[in-house]
This record gives structure tokens, C-alpha cells and sequence, in this order.
């Protein structure tokens, strides 16, 4: 019998336990050994629960029990996540986590000090929920020179998009049902404001090159500041609007960034919607692959969580993934190229050539009872198109377009 612990018995960590129980027989089977919780780390008790009698407050039960093989994290955060993460792969525990805070600021780390130590330090959960990407990254795309992840990466906001877009709901009552939901970080600024995915798309990065990725070089934009006013243009276009993550590699050089972006029917991460996920691919050899799935939640988060604990369990020793502490050099999202949607006040018949003069050729949308217009852009980088907009007056909105 192997006996693991569980660190942090909220959403997914209560999910994990659930998963274990729930799949005994198949996980027994796949690990060749029962597995068995033995110890939930958490601040608070339950009674009633099934975890009611492995409630542990003091961390250092587990890291003193030489039995516990595994640990699971998911607490959340970065203290004391990172303490007791550090402390665990010390002890030659494997640990599995779907804290992408820790991974994205202690990956080099945490994943040298498994290294050494000769065990695993797994994080499929941290980025897309359920949907296997992490592994994919390191195993079946080994081969590929990956040119591209551009991805949907948080639901939260995906979510509250989605209501917005099709049921016109309003920004704060989607949010709160997403929050009840539990898709929603603690924090929901962290969902709002784009950090989550910032740290999704550092962590594909350093998978995807191999190489430190510093999530805080990465130009990162929330979707706070799209309006219902947007998404009446959207929807006249037959468009939508995402959140993107993405990261490009392009002549040696690799834009990172995190923005909301108008889509069409065409694009394929446009149906992706509600709380899925969507995550596009690219290599020199492959072309495009797409992995689409749910993308938070308890189960499916907590069964990617469990993967990753049979694998370790069933792993000789460290496998080889993860990425080195060479940092990767970003290029600054100034360079990064698209088209623009940009909401001018006026009309457009009054203003619309001022509008041509200052960005070229321009496709024009009109709708009624606004005291407004907006206009495409054709395709140039972030610093023209900041060049060109500081020379007309009364732009209300700018997203980037791939349309
Ligand atoms: N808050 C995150 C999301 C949870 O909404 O995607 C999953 O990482």
C-alpha cells in the first residue's frame, strides 16, 4: 500500500480525495499498489467527512513520516505552498500540484531540487484543468520545434465572456456565478486582470523552449475593460471576444503575451466557450494541433492531479521534463504584430477618412444610437498602431484582431 498526503482540502484537493476513492480499483491497477490518503494537511477540520479522521494542522507530520512517498499540493498560493513544497522533494517525497503561482516563480527550482533528490515534481494541473497538455509538451511533442502556444487559458474569464457575448449578461453577475461555480481563483482579480493566464503561458513557454520563462516580463492585460458596447460590435460582425495567452516564436524571437482578442467563426479557438479551455499548438513538423477540454473545476482539475500522482508513483526515479534556469529572453510586445478593432467617437462620416489617413486601409463598422464608430485596422505591430492612435483624438477602445 502506498500512503500519500493531501495538502490543502479545498476545491481540488477535496477532488483528489474524492478521485482516489472513486477510482480505487483502476488507479490500484495502474500503480500495481493501493493507494491511500493517509494525512490531509489543512487549517480547518471536517467533521463528517470522509478526510474527518487524516486532518493534520502541523505540515511537519508529513515531512517527518518516511512513509509518505507522494505529496499533493493544493493549497494554493505561494506560502506556505512553497515552503512545504520544497521541503517534501528535500525529503525525497514526489509531489504533484496544481498551484501555477509556485510553478511560475519556483519552477527552475523546485524542479533542480527533484532532480537531485531522484523524484518528481509534476504540474499537469496547472495549466488547462483536465486537459493534458503539460505532458504532451515533453513527451509526444518532444521531436517538435514548437513554434506557437496560443491558448484559452483561463475559465473564469472565458466564463464570464461567454455570458457576456451570448446572453449579454452583465460582467459582475457572470463572475459571481463562476465564483459559485468554484472555477474562480481566491482572488478573482487574479482571473479579471489576466494574471492566472500569464502564469499559464509562462509555464507553457519554459516547457515548450526548454528554457526559464519570468513570468513578470510578460505584457499581461485583463479583460476588465471589454463593455457590453464591444460585444454589440462582435456580435454585428459575427465575431467574439477571448482572452488570450500566447506565445510566438518567431526569427529568434519570442512574444509572450496576455490580451483580450476578437475572433471569427473561422478561428479555431472561437467555439471554445463557457468554462473550457482551448490550447493551439504549433510545431515546425506537426502543424497545428489543438487540445480542448475543461479547463477548472474540481474533478477534472483533480483528475489531472492524479495522473501525474501515477505516474510519479509508477516512474523509476525523475523523468526528464521541465526546462533549465537560462532564462529565455522576451521580446518587448511592442514588436508583436495584428490587426486592431478601434472604437472612435464621432460618426463615421465625419470622421472615417481622418480615421484612413491615420491608420491606411480600414474596414469600417457603424452601429445605431452611438455616438460612435469603429473601425479594423490591417495588420502592423503594437508600436505602430500606438504611433498612429496618438495622433487621433477620441479612441475609446483598441483590442487586438485576428480576424
Ligand atoms: N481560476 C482558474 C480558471 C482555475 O478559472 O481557469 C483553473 O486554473
Amino acid at each position: 500500500m502506498i500512503q500519500v498526503a493531501v495538502m490543502g482540502y479545498g476545491t481540488i484537493g477535496s477532488g483528489v480525495v474524492e478521485i482516489l476513492e472513486r477510482n480505487r480499483k483502476k488507479i490500484a491497477e495502474a500503480v500495481k499498489e493501493e493507494v491511500h490518503v493517509k494525512y490531509v494537511l489543512d487549517l480547518r477540520e471536517f467533521p463528517g467527512s470522509p478526510v474527518e479522521n487524516k486532518i493534520v494542522h502541523d505540515f511537519s507530520v508529513i515531512e517527518a513520516d518516511p512513509e509518505i512517498s507522494m505529496v499533493v499540493e493544493t493549497m494554493g498560493g505561494l506560502n506556505p505552498a512553497y515552503k512545504f513544497v520544497k521541503a517534501c522533494l528535500e525529503a525525497g517525497k514526489h509531489v504533484a500540484t496544481s498551484n501555477k503561482a509556485l510553478v511560475a516563480a519556483y519552477g527552475t527550482e523546485l524542479l533542480q531540487i527533484a532532480a537531485s533528490r531522484n523524484v518528481n515534481f509534476f504540474f499537469e494541473a496547472s495549466v488547462g484543468g483536465g486537459i493534458p497538455i503539460i505532458r504532451p509538451l515533453y513527451t509526444s511533442l518532444a521531436g517538435e520545434e514548437i513554434q506557437e502556444i496560443t491558448g484559452i487559458l483561463n475559465g473564469t474569464t472565458n466564463y464570464i465572456l461567454t455570458k457576456m457575448d451570448k446572453e449579454k449578461a452583465t460582467f459582475e453577475s457572470a463572475l459571481r456565478e463562476a465564483q459559485e461555480l468554484g472555477y474562480a481563483e481566491r482572488n478573482p482579480e487574479a482571473d479579471v486582470e489576466g494574471h492566472d493566464t500569464c502564469r499559464k503561458i509562462a509555464i507553457l513557454t519554459a516547457m515548450a523552449t526548454g528554457h526559464e520563462v519570468d513570468y513578470q516580463e510578460i505584457y499581461t492585460e485583463g479583460i476588465t475593460g471589454i463593455t457590453d458596447v464591444d460585444f454589440r460590435y462582435a456580435d454585428s460582425m459575427g465575431t467574439s471576444i477571448k482572452l488570450f495567452g500566447s506565445s510566438r516564436m518567431e526569427e529568434g524571437m519570442v512574444h509572450a503575451w496576455v490580451a483580450p482578442v476578437m475572433i471569427g467563426p473561422s478561428h479555431p479557438l472561437y467555439s471554445v466557450s463557457d468554462v473550457y479551455n482551448g490550447i493551439l499548438v504549433k510545431g515546425n513538423m506537426l502543424g497545428t494541433a489543438m487540445f480542448y477540454g475543461s479547463g477548472a473545476g474540481k474533478l477534472p482539475t483533480a483528475s489531472a492531479v492524479v495522473a501525474d500522482m501515477i505516474e510519479a508513483l509508477t516512474s523509476k526515479g525523475h523523468a526528464v521534463m521541465g526546462w533549465d534556469d537560462n532564462r529565455l529572453k522576451l521580446d518587448h510586445m511592442k514588436g508583436s504584430r495584428s490587426r486592431f478593432f478601434v472604437r472612435i467617437k464621432g460618426t463615421a462620416q465625419e470622421r472615417q477618412e481622418e480615421a484612413r489617413e491615420v491608420f491606411g486601409p480600414i474596414q469600417v463598422i457603424e452601429l445605431e444610437h452611438l455616438d460612435e464608430f469603429a473601425v479594423i485596422t490591417e495588420v502592423m505591430t503594437e508600436e505602430e498602431y500606438e504611433n498612429k492612435a496618438a495622433c487621433l483624438q477620441g479612441i475609446r477602445q483598441r483590442i487586438r484582431a485576428e480576424i
